[in-house]
Order: C-alpha cells, then structure tokens, then sequence
C-alpha cells in the first residue's frame, strides 16, 4: 500500500481498508456464532446436489402456467415448482410474472413455496425470494411507490431515504419476501443511461450517504434484517454499470482504475460498512473485463479490500452471457467455471437448471473445487438465516394491514414535493394565483405512469390500466385543486407524435398561463436507450407554439434523465424538474406551482445543454474556461426558491491538520425572504494542488433544512481522512498536503494540511 510521493507533499498510507477483511463472517450480526454452527451442521449434511442448488435462482416465469396480464391473473404451475425444488434443490426465486401482485396472492404463492421447500425437500432449506422494490414494493399492487431515487437525491434528505427504504422492506415482507434487489449504487454519470433514473445522481458522495440511508433503512440500524418488518438489502450494481461509453444499456464501458476507486467505488465501500447483506454484479463489461468474470473486482477488491462477507449474485442470464453475448467462454460450462471462480455465489440462471448440470458437471470432474462451492453456500445459507426464514419462512398475514396506508402514501408525498426542483422562475411567474385561468398541456399531464417510470406494477411500468385509480394525475390534482371546469386541457403531443398542437395553441390564446407537461414515456433498462438526449421534436413544437401566442408558459418535465429543451428554455418564464416522482406527483406539483409548497429540490445531477457537452460537475479546471468550457443548462445542485437564504459565518475550526485530518466546519443559513422554505446546503471541498490533476470542486457534506421567514440555524460538518483521499499515480489511496478551500453557500475559506 506505500506509494511513492510527489511534489514532496505527504501521503499517508491508508490500513483502514484492511480493517474489515479481518472480521469473522457474523461477526457483530445478532447470533452469529450460532449461525455459523448451524450452517457448519447443514453444510455438513448436503450432497454437492444439494449445495449446487442452493447456488442456482430461477425467476418465478420458469414455473408458471399462465400470465399475469391487465386482465388474467398469474397461475403457478405446482408441479413444476415441486419438481424444481425438489428434484433439483433450487435454493432462490425472484420477480413477478408479469405484472404486480396483490399482498394475498403473494402471501398464497410465498406460501407453496416455502411449504414444499421446508416439508418436502431433505434439508428443509426454506427459499430465498428476490425482488426488484426500487421505488417502494413495486410488484405488490396495492404498495406504496416512492419517488424513483434520482428525485430522492434531489431532497438531499438521508431521513426520507431511509424512511422509504424502512416502509419498502416492511411492505415486502408482508408479501413473505424478505430480499430487496436495492439500493442501486452505482454513480450515474452519464445522462443518457437509461437506468439513470434508478441511481441518487452523479456525485459518489451523495451515492454513498443516501446508499448507506437506504441500507440502514431496509435491514435497521443494527443489521437484524431478521426482523419481520425488515429485509436484506442488495447493492448493485457491482461496479461501474452507469458509464457504458455509447449510453446504451449493458454496452462496454472504459473506466480507468483510478476512477473505479475514486468515483465507483466508494458508495459500495460505505455500503458494505453499513453491513449490507447481498450484492450484485454489473451486467456489462469493463475495459473489456464482463464483470461477472472479473476475480478482481469480485473478490480482490470486494472481499480482500473492502471485507464483504455476504452473498453475490450474478445480474439476469449474465453468467450464460459470458458464453452467449461478450464471448469470453467458449461454452455455458466454461462460463459457468469462470463465473464461480470469479466470486459470483448465485446464479440469477433465470429460466432453466441449465447452471445447476453445468456447475454439478464440473464439481465432479474436479474443475471448480468443493471448497469454492462451500464458500459460496454458507453465504447463501447466511442470509437465509440472518433473514430468519428458518424459524419463520411463511407471511405474517397480520402484516397485510400495513401495506399501502396513509401514512406511508404521506411519505412518498412528502418525499415528492421536497423532491421539486425550481429550475427557472422569471418575473417569479411562479407561484401561481389559484383565479388564473389556466391551459394545461403536454404529453404526460394526464397518465399516472409518467410519474413512476421503470419498476412500476410491470418492469417497464408502462402498462396505465394497472395504475391505483385513486391517485392522481397532473390534470387530475389540477382539478381537484381548482375544481372542476377550471381547467382548460389539450394533450398537444404524445411523447413523440403531434396530436393536437395547433389547436393547444389556440387554447392558450388569451390564457393568463399555459402549463406544459413534457417529458417521458416508462422505460427501464434496454428498451430505455435513446439516440438523442434532445426531447423529442414533437414536444419543442408544441412548446414554441405555445409560447407565439405570448401567453406564459410554465414547464413540468416528468423524465427519468435530463432531457435536452435548450431551444425552448429562454422563452419559458418557469420551469419545474418533476423527475419520477411517484404515486403522489400530481399533487406535489399542483402544491408547488400554487405556492402551498415552496419547492426546495436540488439537482443531483448537471443538467446539459448540449447532447455534445456531456459532462459532471466535479470536472477537470481545464474544462471550465474557453474553449472547452462545457456550458451546462443548469448546474449540478441548483435549484430555485420562493424565499431567499443568506449565508453568513462561515467557520473552520482544525481540530486536526495532518494527513488524518479532522476539520470541522459551520455555517449559518437565515431564511431572509417571506415564506417559510427549505433550502440544501452543500458543502463542497477543493484540493488546490495535487499529484494527479484536482477536481474544481467535490462534494462533501449536505444538509435539508426548513426554515421559517427570518429563521436562522447553524450547520456543521466534520471532514476527515476519507473526504480528502483519492488514487495517486500509482492507485494508491493517498492523502497529501497543501492548501484546501471549503466552499458552501457564497463563502469560501482556505486552510492548509501538512505532514
Ligand atoms: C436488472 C437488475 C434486476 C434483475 C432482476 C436485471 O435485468 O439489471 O437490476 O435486479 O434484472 O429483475
């Protein structure tokens, strides 16, 4: 770990990474002495059939008679379940087939699993399910669905995160899952990504703080995921998924070391010193590396350096994909023995035991040791019994009442509006007066589906017939606040196809304010991918024809990434980043534009004004002036108000300037303006001079506050080792002297580390 020094500044040589490889599995998780000796006693009784199967995890499709669609309901094939639990020892299921469930059909489906797995198999190992909640139980129909997480990072708001993730895990777990396939870790850094929506933003330490949130709040603060309001998390998507160099999902992505350690890894880092129990691999494929094959990422870094000690699994079909579509196995079986020894402990096959002969097959010829296969299912058997399925592997049907209350629906709507991001607001047009006679337009002001994106009742989240009638539209919520007949609505466009523009047009002649919704149709991974990060055509028409007649003209953008409007900005007096907002958008918007909710969200990611200047806020000096400046259309943390805040004392008290610093900063933020408001702090650190060429500026601290007219409060922030660290030029972690400037709100102050 000792690297050599530049510029004669100090480094020092960091052995907290190794702190952690030298934990016992168990260690510091309720009963673990007793865990390992139980798994030491069943590891002991299985057949290398039984272990085998315990590695394999097969998607409910496999074992399904019948389809769930909008309007026949799933039917399981019990004979087929029987037989792959049974005959072949599946140890883990996942997904719905292929639309969400009610709680009831989730507690009688989880039950014949588990009553088969735990009475009629040998061992009576009960199943380990597998869900996709990403944004709330998404596959229970009556759950509650939260913003997706690219607008949870926008409220900057640890509590609601952790929140949310507490009321997913409870409402899974009334569904007998005790497994979540979240939170998504990785660093979304290219907008264009279809998956963007799913990550807290582009910046790793707001990944990372929100990430750990998640974690706490899926599996509690001590780690007991045995709980039966809790379950056990999943960080994924292991590591460096979100930067595919064509923005393409699942394309190959070029990722310098350097950047893995400083930009991908960390959140993963914190996420694990959170405790999280799974992990999963990135689908895609590293300078060249597929992921899924990469000993060096699956355990050099992930047990050596970070000591993880749970379960991997592989992302969907990706262990075959090593053979099937990246090409570096020549056969299944050769993937399956590159997957295994890589590290990977389970197998997301989904649809056949094709893993299941293969990895037998290789087991018995000697190719991938007894010893590996141990490994993997004492991590497997681990989490089943952390995750207390043991002792209770059925629902509690109690539960059910819980699922989709009120109050979680006042969560996810209070996560909704702090989620509100005030990009422009000239002549402050906004707030609006509830007598203005009002256009609404747009092609995502009447459909719930718009609000929610990917993961929502069906994996695009595209089907709107299955979406709760009680919640409401942005036309709707309109409505509702206006009431009825005050609102003049024309669509204008769908998302890319002109409906009726011209006569919008006309509707907002004379109007005092047209209000377009623009934006997104659902999508989620590959079909997701876009050739053009610019909105679609259809909508900037609609917009400049709206905006001819001189009637104001308000913008709400619904979209899972920062769509392109550039031509159509100037002429708009407000525009609102909605993001995916969840189940309650609608009414979260409508409180914002009417000023019942002052709106105090922040970017989380830079907002482009060019689909050729792509780029992150934490960029190199070189790309902030002329000629390769990246003009942005709004910088990464904006975001307007209804009130103003004043920064004043800004102090930096040096408890510790060595190399293993400790500084602590405050700050006073003071609502000077008339309305009560809330407003982000962020703190940002930049390392003046350094061996490997500095960040303008990083992130490194944030605080949600609310605050009345003429309120103060004071924040406080300690920085230490980890956020002055990065990979020197040989990749080693390293922190070295020289001068530092903190910078939160307008102030700045310097100050100095030495050896
Ligand atoms: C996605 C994962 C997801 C898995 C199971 C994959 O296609 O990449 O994020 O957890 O499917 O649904």
């Amino acid at each position: 770990m000792i690297s050599s020094k530049n510029r004669g500044m100090g480094l020092v040589v960091l052995s907290f990474m190794l702190l952690f490889s030298t934990l016992a599995p168990g260690g510091g998780q309720p009963d673990g002495e007793k865990i390992e000796a139980r798994i030491n006693q069943l590891l002991a009784k299985m057949t290398v059939e039984e272990k085998v199967g315990q590695m394999t995890q097969l998607t409910i499709q496999a074992v399904a008679k019948q389809q769930g669609t909008i309007d026949q309901p799933f039917l399981l094939d019990e004979k087929k379940l029987r037989d792959v639990l049974t005959n072949y020892h599946i140890g883990s299921m996942l997904n719905v087939y292929d639309k969400a469930l009610s709680v009831e059909e989730w507690q009688t489906l989880i039950t014949k699993i588990q009553d088969i797995a735990t009475k009629e198999t040998r061992l009576k190992i009960p199943v380990l399910y597998g869900i996709d909640a990403i944004h709330g139980a998404n596959y229970t129909a009556e759950a509650t669905l939260f913003p997706q997480n690219l607008a949870m990072a926008a409220t900057f708001n640890r509590d609601l995160v952790k929140k949310s993730a507490e009321i997913t895990a409870l409402e899974m777990r009334a569904s007998g899952i005790p497994w979540n396939f979240n939170p998504v870790l990785g660093v979304g850094r290219n907008p264009v990504w279809p998956r963007l929506f799913e990550t807290f933003g582009e910046d790793p330490y707001t990944v990372g703080v929100l990430g750990e949130a998640y974690v706490l709040g899926t599996q509690g603060e001590d780690g007991n995921y045995g709980d039966p309001l809790r379950g056990a998390a999943c960080m994924k998507h292991y590591l460096g998924y979100p930067v595919p160099l064509s923005g393409k999902d699942r394309t190959p992505a070029w990722i310098p070391e350097r950047m893995l350690r400083d930009i991908f890894l960390p959140p993963f880092k914190k996420a694990v010193e959170a405790g999280v129990g799974t992990v999963m691999v990135n689908s895609g494929d590293i300078n060249g590396i597929p992921s899924h094959s990469d000993h060096y990422l699956l355990t050099r870094i992930l047990r050596e350096e970070l000591g993880f000690d749970g379960l991997v699994v592989s992302d969907w079909a990706d262990i075959n994909n090593l053979y099937t579509r990246d090409k570096v196995a020549a056969s299944r079986r050769e993937a399956v023995k590159m997957a295994v020894l890589a590290g990977i402990d389970m197998s997301m096959v989904p649809f056949d035991i094709g893993f299941y002969d293969e990895l037998l097959a290789l087991v018995k010829a000697g190719e991938v040791p007894i010893a590996r296969i141990d490994e993997a299912v004492a991590r497997i058997l681990r989490v089943k019994f952390r995750a207390n399925l043991f002792e209770k592997p059925y629902p509690d049907p109690k539960l059910k009442k819980m699922v989709g209350t009120p109050e979680s629906a006042a969560t996810s709507l209070e996560a909704a509006r702090q989620a509100m991001t005030l990009l422009k607001n000239e002549g402050n047009l906004l707030p609006l007066d509830q007598d203005s006679d009002i256009l609404l337009c747009g092609p995502t002001a009447d459909l719930l589906m718009v609000f929610n994106g990917g993961w929502s009742y069906t994996w695009q989240g595209n089907m709107e017939g299955l979406y709760p009638e009680q919640k409401m539209t942005l036309l709707e919520a309109m409505q509702d606040k206006l009431g009825p007949g005050r609102v003049t609505y024309l669509p204008g466009t769908s998302y890319d196809q002109a409906i009726d523009i011209a006569a919008a047009a006309e509707a907002a002649q004379g109007k005092d304010v047209a209000v377009i919704a623009l934006g997104e149709y659902p999508y989620c991974e590959t079909p997701g991918n876009i050739n053009d990060l610019t909105l679609p055509a259809v909508q900037l028409d609609l917009v400049k024809a709206v905006q001819a007649t001189g009637t104001p003209v308000v913008l709400v953008l619904l979209q899972g990434r920062p769509r392109i409007i550039t031509p159509v900005v100037a002429e708009s007096e407000a525009i609102l980043m909605a993001y995916l907002p969840g189940n309650e958008g609608g009414k979260a918007i409508v409180e914002v534009l009417f000023g019942e909710t002052n709106p105090g969200g922040r970017l989380p990611v830079t907002y482009p004004a060019y689909p050729n200047a792509l780029t992150n806020y934490d960029a190199k000096w070189v790309e902030t002036d002329d000629p390769n400046k990246m003009s942005v259309m709004w910088p990464f943390g904006h975001g307007l108000s209804y009130t103003t805040f004043a920064y004043s004392g800004l102090t930096v008290q040096r408890k510790n300037l060595s190399l293993n610093p400790e500084v602590e900063v405050r700050v006073t933020v003071t609502n000077t303006g008339q309305r009560a408001g809330r407003e982000i702090v962020h703190l940002y650190l930049s390392d003046v001079v350094r061996s490997v060429s500095p960040q303008v500026k990083q992130l490194r601290g944030f605080e949600s506050l609310f605050l009345k007219p003429g309120e103060s409060r004071t924040v406080s922030f300690t920085l230490t080792q980890p956020d002055f660290l990065f990979h020197d030029r040989h990749n080693q972690p390293v922190v070295e002297a020289g001068q530092f400037v903190l910078s939160v709100g307008n102030l700045e102050s310097g100050f100095e580390l030495s050896e």
